[in-house]
């Protein structure tokens, strides 16, 4: 079964409302015709109801960077998936730097995921290995207890429903990125075999992975030409029109309609 590849750009802490407005009014045309690839970009949370009006009607999605698991109350700083949905498709929940900085644990990660697929939102779920435990040897098993952890509880159609986005903490803004094949053995034993002996092999065959840290158009061809790779979330680079269109482009090329495998 073919899995339509994914792109999302995470803009972390950049762009006000106005200059995301800007930013999307620029992209939507030099991506909007492929739609061989699921589009979506990441605002802060205040650029939200700007970027959701901006793109009402286009089939460029939205996804926020986190969301609160309980549905409302004394949570100060926190969002509500109810509050998101009106104006997001999905969630960025468990990405790194949320759990450095956030003491995000993998218990709420799948509070969240929870919560977000409740709200019918559809989650992207970042787990990845510290450079220390890459070089222990430790990627696999650590990645696969993420996976575990943060997936448990659902049912195999959520699977449907879900990103599983693997970025090694190590390549993350750091313009080292993993090697795509070997990204995509990670991806494979770690986090779809681990899909697939939680919820069966069909709902392993239906999740989508993507592989995150300095993902650029000159290495985006690597990771797409491999099979378990769905998509890439990118931080940097999805901060430049012209390098997101790229990867989108890439994307379509290699996983698209157009790829010989389609
Ligand atoms: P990067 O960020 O592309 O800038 O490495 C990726 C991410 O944090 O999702």
């Amino acid at each position: 079964m073919a899995r339509m590849p994914i792109i999302a750009g995470n803009w972390k802490m950049n762009k006000t409302p106005d200059e995301a407005v800007a930013f999307v009014r620029e992209l939507t045309p030099m991506i909007s015709h492929s739609d061989d690839v699921e589009r979506v970009v990441a605002p802060t949370f205040l650029a939200l109801a700007a970027v959701a009006a901006e793109l009402r009607g286009s089939p460029v999605k939205i996804a926020a960077q986190d969301a609160h698991w309980e549905s409302s109350g004394a949570f100060t700083s926190q969002v509500s998936v109810s509050m998101l949905a009106p104006l997001v498709d999905y969630v960025i929940i468990g990405h790194s730097e949320c759990r450095a900085f956030l003491n995000e644990t993998d218990e709420n990660v799948n509070r969240k995921a929870q919560a977000v697929l409740a709200a019918g939102l559809k989650p992207i779920i970042a787990v990845g290995e510290s450079l220390e435990q890459n070089e222990a040897g430790e990627t696999v098993p650590f990645v696969r207890s993420q996976v575990r952890t943060a997936l448990a509880g659902l049912a195999p159609k959520d699977m449907n429903n879900l990103v599983i986005a693997y970025e090694p903490i190590w390549a993350i803004g750091t313009g080292r990125s993993a090697s795509g094949e070997i990204a995509d053995d990670i991806i494979k034993t770690a986090v779809r075999d681990t899909v697939a002996e939680l919820y069966g092999v069909d709902a392993a065959a239906a999740v989508r992975i993507q592989y995150g840290g300095s993902v650029k158009p000159e290495n985006m061809e690597e990771f797409m030409a491999q099979p378990n790779i769905d998509g890439a979330l990118v931080g940097g680079a999805s901060l430049v029109a012209d390098d997101f269109a790229a990867l989108v482009e890439i994307a379509s090329r290699v996983k698209g309609r157009r790829s010989a495998s389609a």
